[in-house]
């Protein structure tokens, strides 16, 4: 078979953006752009490496990931005071580089938001590095790795910080604003979808990871116990349809006791003018975000599709999300596939959400941008419910645009037609989503490595 100069073009940049350190690869920049946006997209991201991972999996180059998920591990030591203040120990870096000193050593050094624009915590990355773990140990069928002490201790210091008892009343994670992809003031403060999928990944690959012994005996109850409340609440709360529409739209507030049925007290006049009519029958999606008196009816692409892949949602919720997909096609895929987020925000509601975020202008960036990347949880997604023609239709739409425009990180405009306006060009995860998109939907050998990722 011809490979397509697209998918030719997407390998030369993944091969042009891996890190080494020491003369070992350990992981890949997040962008290979002269002229990036800010100084940090020549850093390697942890979430950003998902995808390169799962491309050199599916190619057998496996030591990469492994050297990679070591360096993260080390890493999780090496926390800075910022402002006085030190991070919770268990956290691990949104990013990291190789700083080549005079000396002529190299040193790795790691960014846990003390030098990312806002300062924001990077809640995600210990999620994606333990599921990353999982997928590497069932990908190279080698659990002695993760069985290593170092490794053990490390995912139990990940766990001790994300199941620390709160003042919370629900089994969701409570995390600030912009503490995963997003990573600016978006509203997303709380219990946001993304997070909650990829608590409840993080949950079922540690109790796979974690030795069954009587040391890990307690904190495998907990993990047990977590993963069954999280995901009831999740399939309750967050899913959205047409029944539950008409159920919140009639809902009564401020019920006391027990026997409440709205117990968030959600007002039925919080749902938004555009959802009238927006779902059709047989399809849903599970809303952005919950909490009391609280439903983000935003439909967020990664976190529904992330709960499609990790078996969060029902098996019919899952078709019912691709349904949507499908039916409202033009605004969640558009032109350039897909949108992070539908529907943007607006005056003053982007003035009191985003704090003015020039860069989070409506239909731009993380505020109803489209994104590339999102592609590969797309196919993956489309591929597991059985609906691999839509991940085709929406791989020939973008891939030959993909490559003339040299890789853009994300696309602007409600029909994502127009290249971001500060989006870096060369950016890695765009070129790896589409790699993993056609090796799935061409190559079924692939199939089998990226199940190691799902659930
Ligand atoms: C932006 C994105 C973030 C990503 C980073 C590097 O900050 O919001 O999700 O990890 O760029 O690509």
């Amino acid at each position: 078979m011809k490979v397509r100069p697209a998918i030719e073009s997407a390998y030369e940049l993944l091969e042009r953006s891996i890190l080494y350190w020491q003369g070992n690869p350990v992981g890949t920049l997040a962008a290979c752009s002269s002229e990036s946006e800010a100084e940090n997209y020549s850093e390697c991201f942890v979430r950003d490496f998902v995808p390169s991972a799962l491309v050199f999996m599916m190619d057998g180059r496996d030591e990469i990931v492994l050297n990679f998920l070591r360096s993260v591990m080390h890493l999780q030591g090496q926390q800075v005071e910022m402002e006085g203040h030190r991070h919770a120990v268990g956290l691990m870096p949104a990013s990291f580089k190789v700083i080549h000193c005079e000396d002529g050593s190299e040193e790795l050094v790691a960014d846990f938001g003390d030098r990312a624009i806002g300062r924001v915590a990077p809640v995600d990355s210990a999620m994606w590095w333990i599921i990353l773990l999982r997928a590497y140990v069932i990908s190279k069928g080698d659990i002695k790795v993760a069985h290593a002490p170092d490794f053990q201790q490390a995912i139990r210091l990940v766990l001790q910080l994300y199941l620390h008892e709160t003042f919370v009343t629900s089994p969701a994670l409570l995390v600030p604003d912009a503490s995963f992809m997003i990573d600016r003031r978006m509203g997303v403060y709380g219990h946001p979808l993304e997070i909650e999928a990829l608590f409840y990944g993080t949950l079922v690959s540690a109790q796979e990871l974690l030795i069954h012994n009587e040391e890990n005996e307690n904190l495998l109850g907990v993990i047990q116990k977590r993963l069954q409340t999280l995901r009831s609440y999740v399939r309750l709360f967050y899913w959205l349809d047409v029944n539950r529409l008409n159920e919140i739209h009639r809902y009564k507030g401020e019920e006391f006791g027990l026997d409440a049925v709205n117990v968030l007290n959600i007002f039925p006049q919080s749902i938004p003018h555009w959802l009238d009519g927006w779902i059709k029958d047989g399809s849903g999606y599970m809303v952005g975000n919950v909490g009391p008196s609280r439903i983000d009816f935003r439909f967020f692409s990664l976190g529904n599709l992330l709960a499609i892949l990790f078996g969060l949602t029902t098996d019919e919720q899952a078709d019912q999300i691709m349904n949507l997909c499908e039916s409202r096609w033009d605004d969640i895929m558009g032109e350039m596939p897909m949108k992070l987020c539908y529907p943007a925000m607006f005056g003053k509601e982007w003035e009191f959400r985003t704090g003015a975020d020039p860069k989070n202008v409506p239909w731009s960036y993380h505020n109803g941008g489209s994104w590339p990347t999102l592609m590969w949880a797309f196919t993956g997604a489309a591929i597991r419910t059985g609906r691999a023609h839509l991940a085709e239709r929406a791989f020939e739409l973008c891939i030959d645009r993909l490559h003339n425009d040299e890789w853009p990180e994300y696309y602007d405009g409600q029909t994502g037609s127009l290249i971001g306006r500060r989006a870096n060009l060369h950016q890695v995860w765009s070129a790896t989503a589409i790699i993993i998109s056609h090796q799935l939907l061409e190559n079924p050998d692939s199939v089998g490595t990226f199940e190691s990722i799902i659930f």
